[in-house]
Order: C-alpha cells, then sequence, then structure tokens
C-alpha cells in the first residue's frame, strides 16, 4: 500500500515540460545555492564529477527530460516524474527499465529543511548524477530487476539495501570518508553528521549485514555502510540478490538500536 502525502505530482505538459513558477524555482535556487559548499566539503569525488558534468541550473528547476537526455547517451536511465509515492511493483518495474521515479514537486517553503517523502530537489540533486557512473547504474537496473521477481516479503527485505547504498551509503576516499547516497547529499543536516558525527556507526560494506540491519526513516541515521569503491556495486549487481536475501532471512533482522525507540515495523517496507 502507498503512503499518502501531502503534495500532489506536477504533470508535464504535451512536450514533456513541468510549468514551475518562480517562487518554485526561488525555492530550488535557495537549496541548490545552500547545498553546494557542503557537497564541496562532503561529498564523494565520483559524485562531485558526475554534478559537474550534468551542469544543473541554478536559478531553476530543471526539466527531467532535459537531464534524462544525457543520461540516455551515457548509461541508457532516464528521469521520469511520477506521482510523490508510488508502489513497490512500479518502483521496481520501471528501475529494471533503467527509468528513475522521480516525485515531480518541490517541497513547501515550510519544510525546505526536511521532509520526509522525496521530492524534484532529492530526486535529482540526490539521484541523477551518479546515473551517470557504470558501477551506479548497473547496480540500480539489477536491484529493480531482483526486486521484479521478489515476493512481498523479500520486497521489504530489498528495501534495505537500497537505503543503506543508494540511499545513504558513503565511499572511503584516500585520505577520508565521503558521501554519495542521495538521501545524505541532498540533506543539508545530513550531509555533515554523516561524516563528522562521532555516535553513530560506519560499518565496512558488507550485503548480509545491510539486509539485516533496520533503519528509520524520519530520524538520521545511526548506522551507515562505507564502500571501498562503487566498482562494489557493480559486483553485487552480478549476483542474485534473491539468494542474498534469502540467506539474510535465515539469519534474520537485527534488533539492537532501534526496536526500543517506538520504531514501528511496517515502516520497514517505505523505501
Ligand atoms: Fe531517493
Amino acid at each position: 500500500m502507498v503512503k499518502c502525502s501531502n503534495y500532489v505530482a506536477r504533470q508535464p505538459d504535451y512536450d514533456n515540460q513541468i510549468h514551475y513558477s518562480d517562487e518554485e524555482n526561488s525555492r530550488w535556487q535557495f537549496l541548490f545555492e545552500r547545498q553546494l559548499p557542503l557537497l564541496e566539503e562532503y561529498a564523494a569525488p565520483a559524485y562531485l564529477a558526475a554534478l559537474e558534468r550534468l551542469q544543473l541550473p541554478r536559478d531553476h528547476i530543471p526539466q527531467c527530460v532535459e537531464i534524462s537526455s544525457l543520461l540516455q547517451d551515457a548509461t541508457g536511465w532516464s528521469i521520469v516524474p511520477v506521482p510523490a509515492l508510488i508502489d513497490f511493483s512500479t518502483f521496481f518495474d520501471m528501475l529494471s527499465r533503467r527509468q528513475f521515479p522521480a516525485a515531480s514537486f518541490i517541497r513547501s517553503q515550510h519544510e525546505l529543511d526536511y521532509l520526509q517523502e522525496p521530492d524534484i530537489f532529492h530526486e535529482i540533486l540526490g539521484h541523477a548524477p551518479l546515473l551517470l557512473d557504470e558501477s551506479y547504474a548497473e547496480f540500480v537496473q539489477a536491484y529493480g530487476l531482483a526486486g521484479c521477481r521478489a515476493s512481498d516479503e523479500e520486497k521489504a527485505w530489498f528495501a534495505r539495501l537500497f537505503w543503506f547504498t543508494v540511499e545513504f551509503g558513503l565511499l572511503r576516499t584516500e585520505n577520508s570518508l565521503k558521501a554519495f547516497g542521495a538521501g545524505i547529499v541532498s540533506s543539508k543536516s545530513e550531509l555533515p553528521y554523516s561524516i563528522d558525527c562521532e555516535n553513530v556507526e560506519r560499518r565496512a560494506f558488507e550485503i548480509i549485514d545491510i539486509l539485516r540491519t533496520p533503519y528509520r526513516i524520519d530520524k538520521m541515521q545511526r548506522v551507515y555502510f562505507v564502500l571501498e569503491s562503487l566498482e562494489q556495486l557493480f559486483e553485487i549487481a552480478s549476483r542474485d540478490l534473491i539468494v542474498l536475501i534469502n540467506k539474510a532471512r535465515s539469519k534474520g533482522l537485527k534488533t539492537r538500536n532501534i526496536w526500543n525507540t517506538g520504531y514501528r515495523p511496517g515502516w520497514l517496507q517505505k523505501i
């Protein structure tokens, strides 16, 4: 079942253009310019290089169709506007066809610092750049293809893999840790927190551990997983994810740190 959103999806016209108001474009400019210095300091070099290639506009919300044109040439991906929240089946099906579903609205003025669901700022700044990277692009498609084959129960386990990599993954560079997950790089508070905070766990990337680790969507993370390189995603893409999920299921979900905080198990099923 799809969670409700207070936001309404913006529909493209016959020319695939979404018409945003001046006020909405100003919100994009504010968010984008506020995030750039943080990205320079905390984001992974691979992400920054991809962001540079995208040449996103500062003063207006970019059109998905324009970004898709660049992605298509590089890795065959496109960014497709969808309602704020979509069901698992649609999500996996689109990823399997290298179509990244993007919520097309922009957050309201009073939610500039945080909103629980994805908006166009998160989708484009967070996800679009690394869809230019072949390892990331391959992994996200493999994730979608495997998700299409998964049972309802297996899909909940899939969500954790996406969460701890594509949304909240960290990457080790020569001298330091950097962020590449979309949920981090599009957040003004979690970007520095994920790197600087001393009271979080940063575990080595290990897929069974990831699949067994619960998360919360309504607070900054207490656990991050650190990749040594984006090629690790490429390696995972070549493995049978359903087999890995069933291996994780046989070991069970880890419960430490999360169940005593009023956490509701049903939230695990949201991506
Ligand atoms: Fe996202």
